[in-house]
């Protein structure tokens, strides 16, 4: 079997926030590294990219008076380092909407389903000032369904909907705000209506498929799906290939859905086996989304659509994990209000696998969720320094100062009601977690982990070993020995989350290739007697109290830093 992990691709007119990396890119991650130690390396691959078309990208560049491609060109180059180099995000590919392989393919699979586009004249908004018309976010007014006076043409911010221009009440045109006339023109559009029933059988009898993500599209569905236009009158995007369709191009979902395939697809030809794409598209897949909610209507039934359409049977979403919204110190993220933390940013901040632990543990899987700083120091001192650093720095002083480094034998016929438990736990807890990742549940997932931590620092507590050493010292060795091989597991199940100090937790115990672990081997009580570990050193630093305090003093000289050395473009 093969397990395809993609990430919903960043739009890269400005550099993602925080929120949107734990919406994402950091959730695909942490799931891409849980799969290749589950399924195996060579059956995994972790895709996502750069969408440099859509109309805000269009906007911004007009605003800033600059070629798009430039724009987009720019923050393609810096927020790929910044993953790549800076967050460990381990994609096989990162690519980008305007790669010759995506552009090649959208023609191509468009053309392939023409059996389901149509064209139609229509009447549209035209801005005369601008001389342009204006699909999607060219166009702002108010909702008709919430009453919000921001909704653009093709979404509303507040309550999700999906609108088109005409809807909008008191429409203006979002470069020079004039109000528009209606123009006439021709568009070709998808037929969604036809894939209705098809897609309500998928979702309804899907078995994997989270509840958030079925009812939203259940209900989408359920209101009527219409045929939607895949084309625009822009000159920024994919060139529509359609008879007469000269000078538009596609509508950015239209095309940037099909980057999942097309990302697969270079990835390939890359490295010189052009066929193997199609193992992670059809036949024995499992593919698993990582996307926020505003993007649940794309993910869960255009894209399914368009996939259906083709009639090749391409494998349809197993998982679409869909995140709510993060909100920074109970607002909303904003970056023209400097509200919020941005992704490069937070590494002059702290650590950044304290951030990816931090951000895991604050995915907002239930409800939207409020990043606080008062929460961050509690995670940080209390979760990864008290359950899990100190817990390893115990058991490795006690095993070199009782037993010179050397993992102490261990004695079945002593084994008590304590050790037993515990060792129940650490069986039964990477199937637990691993439930809960492949739900698309990151965090509920780490629940069961840190609740396997506690436990092993409450059994030593109780099994006080430094004083089982004097008295009766095969207890101390039981239970040091059950201690160490708990801490190995702990490091492989924290290895998707914090990979740099999973491997230092394994040099410590004198172990490499924490990558060549399987996941379902994690209980395997592998430190045998007499197997050497190296000496403690602390793994995790506390951060002070008034951490927030200095946060904020220095946020304000990042800041001027970065607006230095940030691209052009993107300052
Ligand atoms: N750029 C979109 C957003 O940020 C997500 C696109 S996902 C894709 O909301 F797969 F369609 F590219
Ligand atoms: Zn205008």
């Amino acid at each position: 079997m093969k397990v395809l992990v993609a990430s919903a691709w960043p739009y890269v007119e400005t550099v993602p926030h925080l929120g949107n990396l734990i919406g994402s890119i950091l959730s695909a991650d942490v799931f891409a590294r849980y799969a290749r130690l589950k399924y195996g390396k060579e059956n995994v691959l972790f895709v996502s990219g750069s969408d440099e078309h859509g109309t805000p990208i269009e906007i911004e560049a007009i605003k800033r008076k600059v070629n798009p491609k430039e724009l987009t060109s720019q923050a393609h180059e810096y927020v790929k380092k910044l993953f790549l180099d800076t967050w460990e995000i381990s994609f096989d590919n990162y690519t980008r909407t305007e790669s010759e392989v995506h552009k090649k393919f959208v023609s191509e699979f468009l053309l392939s389903i023409q059996k389901y586009i149509k064209v139609k004249e229509e009447v549209l908004p035209y801005c005369e000032n601008d001389k342009i018309f204006l699909p999607d976010r060219f166009i702002k007014g108010t909702c008709p369904y919430c009453g919000f006076e921001d909704a653009r043409g093709d979404q509303c911010d507040r309550c999700g909907r999906l609108l088109s221009p005409e809807l909008l009440i008191n429409p203006k045109c979002a470069i020079c705000g004039s109000k528009p006339i209606y123009k006439k023109t021709k568009h070709w559009f998808f037929d969604l209506s036809q894939f209705s029933e098809k897609l309500k059988d998928w979702l309804s009898l899907s078995k994997t498929m989270p509840e958030n993500v079925k009812s939203v599209a259940l209900s989408w569905i359920q209101e009527g799906l219409k045929p939607r236009s895949l084309t625009r009158d822009t000159s920024w995007g994919i060139q529509a290939p359609f008879e007469g369709s000269e000078g538009k191009t596609i509508y950015v979902w239209f095309e940037a859905l099909l980057g999942y395939v097309s990302a697969t697809i270079e990835y390939f030809e890359n490295n010189g086996n052009n066929e193997k794409w199609s193992d992670y598209w059809f036949g024995n897949v499992k593919s698993f989304y990582f996307i926020g909610k505003d993007n649940i209507p794309f993910h869960a039934v255009i894209f399914p659509a368009m996939l259906l359409a083709s009639e090749k049977n391409y494998v349809l979403p197993s998982v679409i994990s869909a995140t709510e919204y993060l909100m920074y110190e109970g607002q909303k993220f904003s970056k023209s209000r400097k509200i919020g933390i941005w992704i490069d940013e937070a590494p002059q901040i702290m650590d950044v696998e304290y951030w990816r632990f931090v951000l895991v543990r604050l995915r907002p899987e239930e409800k939207d969720t409020n990043f606080l700083w008062r929460e961050t120091l509690r995670i940080i001192n209390t979760e990864l320094n008290d359950d899990i650093g100190n817990f390893e720095n115990r058991i490795l002083s006690m095993i070199n100062r009782y037993f010179s480094g050397v993992v102490p034998g261990y004695h079945v016929e002593l084994e008590d009601e304590h050790d037993k438990k515990l060792l129940a736990l650490m069986r039964d807890t990477p199937s637990k977690v691993s439930l809960e990742f492949e739900r698309g549940r990151l965090k509920s997932g780490t629940d069961y982990i840190l609740e396997l931590a506690r436990e092993g620092n409450a059994y030593l507590n109780l099994k006080a070993p430094w004083d089982r050493v004097k008295d009766r010292k095969e207890i101390a060795e039981n239970t040091l020995y059950i201690g160490i091989n708990l801490i190995r597991e702990l490091a492989i199940m924290l290895y998707p989350i914090i990979p740099s100090y999973a491997k230092i937790i394994y040099s410590h115990l004198n172990l490499t290739n924490i990558e060549e672990e399987m996941w379902d081997n994690i209980f395997s009580l592998s430190l045998q007697p007499g197997h050497k570990v190296r000496k403690a050193s602390p793994l995790f630093k506390k951060i002070d109290l008034d951490f927030e305090k200095q946060v904020q003093e220095k946020l304000s000289s990042i800041r001027k830093e970065l607006e230095k050395t940030r691209p052009t473009l993107l300052r």
